[in-house]
This record gives C-alpha cells, structure tokens and sequence, in this order.
C-alpha cells in the first residue's frame, strides 16, 4: 500500500509561510513513515553534503587531514557549546550519550557500600553500565519506582525522602527526559534535594538537545550531563556532548586511552585514536540549518503540535485511556498505553515495533515499562498529520490480531 505524505518538491500546509524544513530536506525513505525520531534522528541533505564534503577531505589526504583536525574540533565544540548555551572549556565530544555516562561512572571513586541512586524510567543501557561500575566499586544501586503520572512535586518528594532514608547516597543518575515514558522530570527539584544530600547527580539529557530550549539551565547545578546532537537537532549519528562542573571535570577521560590523555578536559577528548570526527565537524551545520530554516522556537511549537494531535487521534482509534499518562509536558514524544496482554517486556515491545514496521511500513517505537506496553510516537518539523492518520486507521486491526495471539 502506497501512503499519502508528502514527495520532494511539493508544497504543503503551513511549512511556506514558517520556512520550516520538510520531509524533502531530508533523505527518509518518503514509502515508509518515519514516526520514531527520538530513537536515531535524521540528518537534513544540506548536513548531509557537508558530511560528505568532509569525508571526501579527509580520504583525499589523510594526512593532511589529520594536521588540521585540532582547530577544527575546537571550532565545532564552539559552536556546540553556544548552542547549548554553555562555555567551550566545559564541554567535551563523545560519540554518543551513552559514551558520555560511561567516562562520568569511569571516573567515580564509589566507596565500598556506597548507595547509588536512579529511577525506574533510566534508559536501560545506561542503568545496566551503572550496575557493572557499582558492583565494581561494592557500591549498591537503589531504583526509585517513579508512577508513570507522578506530578514533578511527587517526584521531588520521593527523591528527598529516599534521599534522606538509609545510607548516604554518593551519585544520582537520572534522565532528563525519559526514553520508555516520555517524561520530562523535575531535575531543579532533584539537583537540589541531592545536592543537600551531600550526592553528586549525573544528568542523562540524550533528548534534551533541540527539545529543550535550554537542556543546560534545565540541568542547572548537576556536576555532570551528557545530551546527543544526534537526535532531535539533526546532526550526524556519533555526535553528543558531555559537560561537567569545574571540580570534576578534570576527573573526566575518555574511554579510549590515547595521545590526547595529558591534555585539560575537555581537550583530552578532541583525540581518541583514530576516529572519523566528521560528524562533529558537521554537526555546527544541522544547528545552523535548523535555526535558517524557521528557528528552534517554531520548530519546536510545530512538534508539540503535530504530536500532541497524533497522541489524541491514535488514543481514540485504539481507545486507549490517557488519564494515566502526562500529556502536557511540550515533548515531542507522546505515549499511548496499549492492551495489557501486550508488550509486557522489551522483547514483546521490539517484535511488536518490528511487525508494525513490516506489516504498515510505519516506524514507531513500542515501549515496555513496569510490564505495560505503550507505543511512543515522535514527531518532527518533517511530520505531518496525515502520516498518523494512516496509523490509526491500520493499527487498530493489527494490534487486534496481536492481541489474540497474545491471549
Ligand atoms: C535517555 C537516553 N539515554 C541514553 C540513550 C542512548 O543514546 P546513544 O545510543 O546515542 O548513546 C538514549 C537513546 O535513546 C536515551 O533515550
């Protein structure tokens, strides 16, 4: 079956008057529906050609390309740094969010009994690595059961009262906006209460960048956070940042030892072997493109919008109850619960997610969290309200027929 949106050059709703990009600008397969941004992005064509411009540099002498890399580096972690709105000398390149937690837990001197704390919506690689790096250390890991509609002031209260019960807490790792959930919690509360708690706290923002209009302000006071580029600001895959407070950073190094070890964070970072850095090189390029072509403030109000409809129109096709889920918090990933009998767990949630994918050629996420399955949808200035609106007339009958075979 062949699908309504949108193919290069054609004109559509509102993006002529705003400027803001559309799917043509991008090189998404227009047969199939891209609904899931959040999970792996994707890169407008201009990025795309900088992109390629630069790996043709680099393969055409190598050499020559390697003697250039210094200054270069700089000048997109410049750029990087301002668009986050925070000083060069406190932000390092990683290749991705996961890479930036993992040389924060590297760097952690836990002492033996030591209580970590995080949550129960904590993106579950990053959880996993803070399990290995507490048993390590002897250190223990406590997961706060966070219920999925908790109000921000019920969130910071269960934080300050486990962090007040027990044993001092050494480090709380907490997601700024969650993957399985889609929620954006209360981190000046949590910064706060573990800070008087005596904790350090490490900021998971891998989707912050681009839907937060300030992920840094947000995270305000954490000793450390990590948030990609390579999500919701479009910028080539690899390409995330980490920022830590002055009195750890120089604590921080990057996973790969290598020349660049005796150099101050964050210039340790800029060399890690041999690495193709075009991504961040052209990472200044998708920050550039988005602010020319509409700005942030627009492209942000358009996601909320085109998801926020989406959230409903699917929530009625699969008379789905909302009550339970936040619907209001300006994301532009929105949950829609689904039967109990499906996606119980991430294995049921992945072969759902690979079966909507075959059967409508529609790329969504399914979640599982707490032993409930959701379908978390996306959206991005390339969405547009007919691509859901094919969704939730097919979904339906799919999801039935999973249904059944669940049963
Ligand atoms: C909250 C959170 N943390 C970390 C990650 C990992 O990002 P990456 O694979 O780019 O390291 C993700 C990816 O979706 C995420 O949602």
């Amino acid at each position: 079956m062949t699908t309504q949106v949108r193919r290069p050059g054609a004109t559509g709703d509102d993006e002529g008057a705003t400027g803001l990009p559309a799917l043509a600008d991008f090189a998404l397969d227009p047969e199939v529906r891209h609904l899931n941004h959040g999970s792996f992005g994707a890169v407008p064509r201009p990025v795309l050609d900088r992109l390629a411009a630069l790996r043709a540099e680099m393969e055409g002498n190598p050499d020559a390309w390697w003697r250039t890399l210094t200054g270069r580096i700089a000048a997109a972690r410049a750029d990087i740094a301002a668009f986050l709105r925070t000083a060069p000398d406190s932000l390092a390149l990683v290749a991705n969010a996961s890479a930036g937690a993992s040389a924060v837990l590297a760097s952690l001197r836990l002492p033996r009994g030591a209580r970590v704390l995080t949550t129960d919506h904590t993106y579950g690689a990053v959880a996993m690595g803070l399990r290995r790096i507490a048993a390590l250390h002897g250190a223990v890991v406590d997961t706060l059961h966070v219920p999925l509609d908790a109000s921000a002031r019920d969130i910071e209260a269960l934080f300050a009262q486990e962090l007040s019960a027990g044993a001092p807490v050494a480090l709380v790792v907490v997601d700024q906006i969650t993957s399985p959930t889609a929620r954006l919690l209360p981190l000046p509360g949590i910064v706060a209460a573990a800070h008087a708690a005596g904790a350090r706290v490490l900021v998971d923002g891998a989707h912050a960048p681009g839907l937060l209009a300030d992920p840094l302000g947000h995270a305000s006071g954490a000793d450390y956070w990590t948030g990609n580029l390579h999500k919701w600001t479009c910028a080539p895959r690899g390409t995330a940042a980490l920022v830590a407070a002055d009195d750890v950073a120089q604590d921080l190094v990057p996973l790969v030892n290598s020349w660049g070890a005796p150099e101050p964070y964050p210039h340790r970072f800029d060399q890690q072997g041999t690495q193709d850095v075009t991504g961040w090189l052209a990472a200044p390029a998708s920050l550039a493109f988005l602010a020319e072509r509409g700005g942030w403030e627009a492209a942000r109000a358009r996601m909320d919008r085109t998801v926020t409809a989406a959230q409903a129109l699917l929530a009625e096709a699969l008379d789905a109850d909302l009550s339970g889920v936040r619907v209001n918090e300006a994301l532009s990933m929105r949950l829609i619960p689904l039967s109990p009998v499906l996606a119980t767990d991430p294995e049921r949630a992945a072969a759902l997610q690979r079966r909507i994918a075959a059967e409508l050629r529609c790329e969504v996420s399914v979640t599982s969290w707490d032993g409930r399955g959701f379908l978390r949808l996306s959206a991005h200035v390339y969405n547009r309200p007919e691509e859901y609106e094919y969704l939730a007339e097919r979904l339906p009958a799919l999801l039935a027929t999973a249904e059944r075979e669940a049963r």
